[in-house]
This record gives structure tokens, C-alpha cells and sequence, in this order.
């Protein structure tokens, strides 16, 4: 057998170097270099594997029928795409705290509890500290297996000795292979043993957890590197301030994309929350200016939320356009086409937006949400509690239509509201009649006649 050895490759230009360097002697990138590892003789040689199969006509393709796992936490599955597929590599990122181990924790313990043998590694925990955390969330299953180790040699060797149908590594950042020297968590290693874990889950058929730590420099590699080599990408978001928590699909090689989980953190663990749209309206104040309700949809779920806006005047000489829960950019795209084709002249105030509740919006919909609640701040009228809102607006002010228009407005009536302004477009594509008085509008100036 060849004898392996390890060399350090430039990620921008593929120089290869015996040792790491600071910066390419090639292309003059700086802190390029990555260990990987290399066969003795072969450094040159392209790896080239001989291609076994013939060509298959597509429709002589048999499949297998996959089989997945409800683990019966049911924001988790509809994530996952209907539960947990065999022989799949599941990534879930997350910032440090947000709750990353305390969700695969309730996840596995599910799974043991109908009979499935887990194995629960942990690079940061020990033992013990993970039975403290089951103790809270009253996990307690005779097939949950708990290790303490950093080792991917030692860890695959316990996994052959017990033959769990699941394992779950908390997290990548902390696990490491002996066959290069890099430390734990540099992208060298987090790489090889994502790819090392990922022959495992194939050949086996085990279904594999990875937990792995956003990071804001690139010292410590994080999810980002490790997205293409994964089956599925999950990322656990939400704001330390606040107790709830989003689990989102961002690929998945099973399931949809853009699917949403929505949690709440409590004192004994993660509790899924069934009515999204209810808790995020929950705390909603009686009429203010600047705050409108719109219907948005996360993968296949409408989720009605609350846009407030706050606009006032200006010290600066270039105004500021803050925004938490959207981009900043629509905000300002949206502000100059309410200044041009609304007549709303905002460029001498600053703008705030905020999603209320946390939550991240990146559809189009939400356009019709914030010019009408930036209008409303800046005439300081309040718009009628019972009016929900979607659409899209362009640059020339037209408002477009929006997809799924009946679930939006199914979603809308159930909460209790009365008046939705949506594109005319959208209101010809209903094919059955709704119990909500339905006002269509088709450019911004309509849509401030209608609402002041
Ligand atoms: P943890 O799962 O350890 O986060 P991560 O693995 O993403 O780093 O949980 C982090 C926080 O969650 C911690 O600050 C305590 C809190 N928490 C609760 O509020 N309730 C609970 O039942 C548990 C287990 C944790
Ligand atoms: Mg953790």
C-alpha cells in the first residue's frame, strides 16, 4: 500500500508546499494554505479511480425506497424534509449557545426511545455534563450511548464496537484525524474528517449529526467550508435576547429547502411551537404608526409577522437605513421608490425597520409590508389593526404578484384579520372566495390612497 503523507496546498492557485507558509509563493495570497493529505510518490499524478459502472438508461434506474425516521418532533422533521434518511450527513450550524446540542440532544433521545441505538460524541462535553443537560430535558433512553473523545480514529473505532444506527459528533470544530498535524478545528482537518465521516455514513448506512460553531473570522473553520460536502444544511437561528428559535433548511439532498422549525427555549429544553404566527403577533401594540402585519411564506408554511418601522429626522449627512430582520439594501431601494413614485421625500431622515420577534425575511412580499409601514411612520397615521399585507413592488412602483396567494390568505383569516392589500394580479388568480375583503392595488401612489 502507498504510504500517506501530508502537504499544504494553496486554495487559491494549488501550490503545493511540504510546509504551511504564510503566503503563496505563486499567486501572493496571503494565509492560503491548507494541509491535505497526499500519497507518497503520487504528488504529481492527478488521484484518478477507475470508473466501474456502464452508462444506465435512465429509466432502467431502479430506486430504493428510502425509509426515514420520525423522530416525532415534528418542526424538526418537516425541516429535515419528513424525518430522518439512513446514510445521510446532516449539518447544523449555529452560533455558540444558541441551543445547538440541546436540540440533537431531544432529537437522538426520540430516536433511542423507539428503539434506535445512538451514540452521542462530544468533543467539548464530558460525560457527565451531557447527563446534566439530558437531566433537564428528561432525556433518559437505554439505547442513548454518551462518549467523551476528540479522536475520529478512536471515535469510528468505538462506532464498530457498538453499531449505532445513529451517530451524532458535537461538534467538528473539536474532532480531529491523526493522519494530519494541523490542529482540531482548521479547515485541513475539518475537511478530511467531514469527508472521512461521509464514507462512514454511506457505507454503512448510519445517519450522521454534525454539529459545527459559526465563526466570524477564519481561524476556526465553520459550516460555510463544510456546505457542499454535506447531504443536508440546517441552521439553528434566533437572538440570545430572545427564547425563540429557528431551525432552517439552506440545502437539503432529501427534502426541500427554506423549510422552518420554530422552537422556544425553556428551562427544561426546546418546546416546538405549532402557531408561529400567533406568538409573533402576540405582543403587538394598539394603534401605532409605522407597524403592519404581512403574510409571508417560510418553505411551505404561511407565518404572518409584524414589520415596524420608525422613520425620523436626520443629524447625518448620508441618512442611516438600519433594519433588523431584512437587507438593508431593500430598504433603501424601497425608501427612493417611495421618495420618486410615492412623493414621500425620505432623504433627510433615517429609517429603522424591524421584523418583531426575530425572525429573518429574504421574500419579495415583504415589499408591500415596508413601504406601507414607512409611510405610515413618516405621516405618523396608524394603518387599521385588521390589515395584512404581501406583494412585490418595482422600481417603476408597480406592485407584482406573489406566489401562493391562498395559503397567505388562509393563514391571514385564521389570525383574526379582515383586510388584506395584495396586487390586482393576485386577487384574478383566487379561485375560490375568501371570508377577508380583499383590496387590490397596482402601484405605490394607489396603495397610500388607499391606506391615508
Ligand atoms: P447549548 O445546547 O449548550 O448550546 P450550543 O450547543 O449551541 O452551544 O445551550 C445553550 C443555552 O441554552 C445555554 O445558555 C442554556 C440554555 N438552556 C436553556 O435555557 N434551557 C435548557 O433546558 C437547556 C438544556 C439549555
Ligand atoms: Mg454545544
Amino acid at each position: 500500500m502507498a504510504r500517506q503523507k501530508t502537504i499544504f496546498v494553496c486554495q487559491n492557485c494549488g501550490y503545493k508546499a511540504p510546509k504551511w507558509l504564510g503566503r503563496c509563493p505563486d499567486c501572493s495570497t496571503w494565509n492560503s494554505f491548507v494541509e491535505e493529505l497526499t500519497e507518497i510518490g503520487q504528488q504529481d499524478k492527478p488521484r484518478r479511480q477507475p470508473l466501474l459502472d456502464k452508462p444506465q438508461r435512465i429509466d432502467k434506474v431502479t430506486l430504493n425506497k428510502e425509509v426515514r425516521k420520525k423522530t416525532g418532533l415534528s418542526e424538526f422533521d418537516r425541516t429535515l424534509g419528513g424525518g430522518v434518511v439512513p446514510g445521510s450527513l446532516v449539518l447544523i450550524g449555529g452560533d455558540p449557545g444558541i441551543g445547538k446540542s440541546t436540540l440533537i440532544l431531544q432529537v437522538v433521545q426520540r430516536l433511542a426511545q423507539q428503539g434506535h441505538r445512538v451514540l452521542y460524541i462530544s468533543g467539548e462535553e464530558s460525560v457527565q455534563q451531557i447527563k446534566m443537560r439530558a437531566q433537564r430535558i428528561s432525556a433518559d433512553s437505554s439505547e442513548l450511548y454518551l462518549l467523551s473523545g476528540t479522536c475520529l480514529e478512536d471515535v469510528i473505532a468505538r462506532v464498530d464496537e457498538l453499531a449505532p444506527q445513529i451517530i451524532v459528533i458535537d461538534s467538528i470544530q473539536t474532532i480531529f484525524t491523526e493522519s494530519l498535524s494541523s490542529s482540531p478545528g482548521s479547515i485541513g482537518q475539518v475537511r478530511e474528517v467531514t469527508s472521512m465521516l461521509m464514507n462512514l455514513a454511506k457505507s454503512s448506512g448510519r445517519a450522521i449529526f454534525l454539529i459545527g460553531h459559526v465563526t466570524k473570522d477564519g481561524a476556526i473553520a465553520g459550516p460555510k467550508v463544510l456546505e457542499h460536502s454535506v447531504d443536508t444544511v440546517l441552521y439553528f437561528e434566533g437572538d440570545g435576547s430572545h427564547i425563540y428559535r429557528i431551525l432552517r433548511a439552506v440545502k437539503n439532498r432529501y427534502g426541500p429547502t427554506n423549510e422552518i422549525g420554530v422552537f422556544e427555549m425553556m428551562d427544561n429544553g426546546l418546546h416546538e411551537v405549532g402557531n408561529p404566527s400567533k406568538i409573533f403577533l402576540e405582543e403587538r401594540a394598539e394603534d401605532v404608526s409605522g407597524s403592519i402585519v404581512i403574510s409571508c411564506m417560510e418553505g411551505s408554511r404561511p407565518i404572518l409577522v409584524e414589520i415596524q418601522a420608525l422613520v425620523c429626522s436626520s443629524s447625518l449627512a448620508m441618512p442611516r437605513r438600519t433594519t433588523i430582520g431584512v437587507d438593508p439594501n431593500r430598504v433603501s431601494l424601497l425608501a427612493a421608490v417611495l421618495a420618486k413614485r410615492g412623493g414621500v421625500n425620505l432623504s433627510d431622515k433615517d429609517i429603522f425597520i424591524n421584523v418583531a420577534g426575530g425572525i429573518k425575511i429574504v421574500e419579495p412580499a415583504i415589499d408591500l409590508g415596508i413601504i406601507s409601514t414607512t409611510a405610515s411612520s413618516f405621516l405618523n397615521k396608524s394603518i387599521a389593526r385588521n390589515t395584512v399585507t404581501f406583494g412585490e413592488v418595482g422600481l417603476s412602483g408597480e406592485v407584482r404578484g406573489v406566489s401562493q396567494t391562498e395559503l397567505r390568505l388562509k393563514e391571514a383569516v385564521k389570525l383574526g384579520f379582515s383586510r388584506c392589500l395584495l396586487s390586482k394580479k393576485s386577487i384574478k388568480t383566487l379561485k375560490r372566495k375568501t371570508d377577508i375583503e380583499l383590496i387590490g392595488v397596482s402601484s405605490v401612489m394607489e396603495l397610500l390612497d388607499v391606506l391615508f
